[in-house]
Parts: structure tokens; sequence; C-alpha cells
């Protein structure tokens, strides 16, 4: 199964709605020739509505609610974010669950109220440097995989972001043989549930840049990129995309 890697930047809380507008235009004008791959923007809420995009290019919320509309002060739903434009929505980023304690039953209802709205969740799990040195790799992977998708019986229209905590934002990256192998224990987990994994896009995130992006993309199992501070600025944005169009291309 063919799967079309996806590049998707996680700008965090960083740009405001003028800053992300302008960034994405000259950034689409520098991508003309994208063809082989996708190119996601995630900017905070407030930039999702006034941001033109078309395919190859798409927006993503960060977040959600898992309610449609309510009582719940400071929260965004995902009609609200379908309505602006997004195509994904990212969910329980590691300082989701980290800063602000988002567990994976919550990640789970936000899945299915994703999926429920026609949109496309970008799940990420990853293991802390703790779990990791306390050889808990997998069963962290398997916990948040199996609780966070949860009473469904498809991956359709879901990725998954493997990033481990201890890559995310501190100029560490991951060996090439732990991303590799902790992407086929992911893709292990899921087979033994679900029977459509062939066409699961599985992506890396966790420090990539354009000066490691050319060597990640090869790694065997790694269909694209979710990139934080390598996002924001453009010139590394750009590279790390025409990185993995290449790739892509060659192949
Ligand atoms: P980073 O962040 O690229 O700055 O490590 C990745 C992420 O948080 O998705």
């Amino acid at each position: 199964m063919n799967i079309t890697p996806l590049v998707a930047g996680n700008w965090k809380m960083h740009k405001t709605p003028s800053d992300g507008k302008s960034f994405v235009s000259e950034a689409i004008n520098l991508l003309l020739d994208i063809e082989y791959i996708s190119v996601i923007f995630s900017p905070p809420f407030t930039g999702l509505f006034d941001m033109d995009v078309s395919p190859p290019f798409f927006k993503a919320a960060q977040n959600c609610h898992w309610q449609d509309l309510g009582a719940f002060t400071g929260e965004i739903s995902v009609p609200m974010v379908k309505d602006c434009g997004a195509s994904y929505v990212i969910l329980g980023h590691s300082e989701r669950r980290h800063i602000f304690g988002e567990m994976d039953r919550e990640i789970n209802r936000k899945v299915h109220a994703v999926l429920n709205g026609g949109l496309k969740p970008i799940l990420c799990i990853g293991e802390t440097l703790e779990d990791r040195k306390a050889q808990k790799t997998a069963d962290v992977l398997r916990k948040q995989l199996i609780e966070g998708l949860s009473n469904l019986t498809s991956v359709n229209n879901i990725i998954i972001a493997y990033e481990p905590v201890w890559a995310i934002g501190t100029g560490i990256t991951a060996e090439e043989d732990q991303i590799k192998s902790a992407h086929t224990i992911i893709r292990e987990i899921l087979f033994g549930n679900f029977k459509d994994i062939d066409s699961l896009p599985i992506i890396y995130g966790g420090s990539v840049k354009s000066s490691n992006a050319g060597t990640l993309i090869q790694i065997d199992g790694v269909n694209g990129f979710l990139i934080g501070s390598g996002s924001l600025d453009l010139t590394s944005f750009i590279s790390i995309v025409n990185c993995v169009e290449q790739y892509q291309m060659r192949k």
C-alpha cells in the first residue's frame, strides 16, 4: 500500500494570525512544485481561520474538545475548527499530556469526535526518558495506542505520530534504530487490533531539523514528520519539506 508522506509543522504557541498568514503564503510560494507529499500547517486556533491553503497544503488544529458545543470555557470544538478549514487535529501531544494533564481516555473521546466530524486525528504517542530507561517503551506505546484508539474498528483517516518525549524540543533526535524499532512496535500492536493498518501513516517527531530530515525520512516505516521548532523558520521548514518530497519522488 502506498502511503502519502506527511510533513506537519506544529507551531505550538507561536505566531500571531498575521505572522502565520504571511508565513504560509510565502511557504506555499516556495513549494509550488510539491506533488508527492502532504504539507500541514498547525497554527494556534487564532491563526486557523484566515489562512488560505489548498491541497497538497492543509491546516491542522493543535487540540479540540470532544463535545460539539456547550459550557466549556476556553475550549474549541471540532465543528469550529472544521469551519475554519482545518482538515486535521493534533491530539494527545506530549505537552497536552504532561503540562495539561490529558489522559488517554479524554484523548480517545477527542479521536472519536474528530473522526465523527469528518476530520483526521494525528494521534501523538511516545515514551518519557524514564520509561525508556526502565525498558517500558513498548508498554507505554501499547497503552497509549489501545486506549487512545479504543472502540474503533478501523484506522482509516488516522495518523499516528511517534514522538519520544525526551526528543521533543531538546535538540536530541532519537537514534535511527530507536525510531525504526518504535515504528515497528506500533505497527505490530495495531496489527493485532485493526485489519487496515497497511494504509496507516506513522510519522516521527522530536527535534527534526533540516540537517537530519534527509536521514530520518529513509528509516523504514517513517511516513513523514511532525515538526515543532524546525517548522517556525521558513528556510528550515522549506528545506525539510523538500527533503521529504525529493525522497518520495525518487522512490
Ligand atoms: P520539536 O517538537 O520538533 O521542537 O522537537 C516536536 C513536537 O512537539 O511535535
